[in-house]
């Protein structure tokens, strides 16, 4: 898709700029499966997507590891505006299956400051999983405040606002199947 083709997704809005065209992002998903399968040779393994913007990428992901595995979700919620602590994100859905012994592997969309990240790894860490790595779409390798290794990651991000498999704008084009900038 060309910026200047209008896609009936997109709301009246024009792209800026395709980042991720969907081909990219499916073979990138294969690889990042083929990655995971690979890192797992044994014990429970617990994908766990962190909603919503994982909900594309991890179904997508999920189909490329070749292995038993389990999916949860849980919901985060950062409450107040937007420059308070880490302390104020706040797991708003709590994942139901035990976590004790498994291998957790939490999918993320895009790692931007790394605050969410912060918080839910230390809260999924005290409920003693055997080990706990993240799982991020796109990386923009801007956040100096994480303090957790991002072990896969699938791209990295521009620094530009973006949407589309998976992410949005205030609730909009999480449908669009590729990723993109918007003007
Ligand atoms: P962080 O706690 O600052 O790392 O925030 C990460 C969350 O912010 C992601 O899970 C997204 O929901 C959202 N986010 C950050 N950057 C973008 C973007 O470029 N497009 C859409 N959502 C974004
Ligand atoms: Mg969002």
């Amino acid at each position: 898709m060309n910026a200047t083709s209008a896609d009936p997704r997109l709301e009246g809005r024009q792209l800026k700029r395709v980042a991720f065209d969907e081909r990219t992002i499916a073979e990138r998903v294969q690889q990042l499966g083929a990655e995971v399968t690979a890192a797992y040779p044994d014990g429970d393994l617990l994908v766990l997507g962190l909603l919503k913007g994982s909900f594309i990428f991890l179904s997508d992901l999920v189909r490329q590891i070749n292995r038993p595995l389990h999916v949860d979700f849980l919901i985060a919620s950062s409450y107040g505006d937007d420059t308070v602590s880490s302390g104020t994100v706040r797991m708003v859905y709590d994942p139901e299956t035990i976590l004790e012994g498994k291998h957790i592997l939490l999918v993320e969309d895009i790692v931007d400051s790394g605050r969410t990240l912060n918080r839910l790894m230390d809260l999924l860490g005290e409920r003693k999983p055997k080990s706990l790595e993240i799982c991020a779409l796109l990386h923009k390798h801007i956040a100096e405040e994480l303090r957790y290794d991002t072990k896969f990651v699938g791209f990295d991000a521009p620094h530009e606002f973006l949407v589309g498999y998976g992410l949005d704008h205030a609730e909009s084009f999480r449908h669009v199947p590729y990723i993109a900038s918007l003007q």
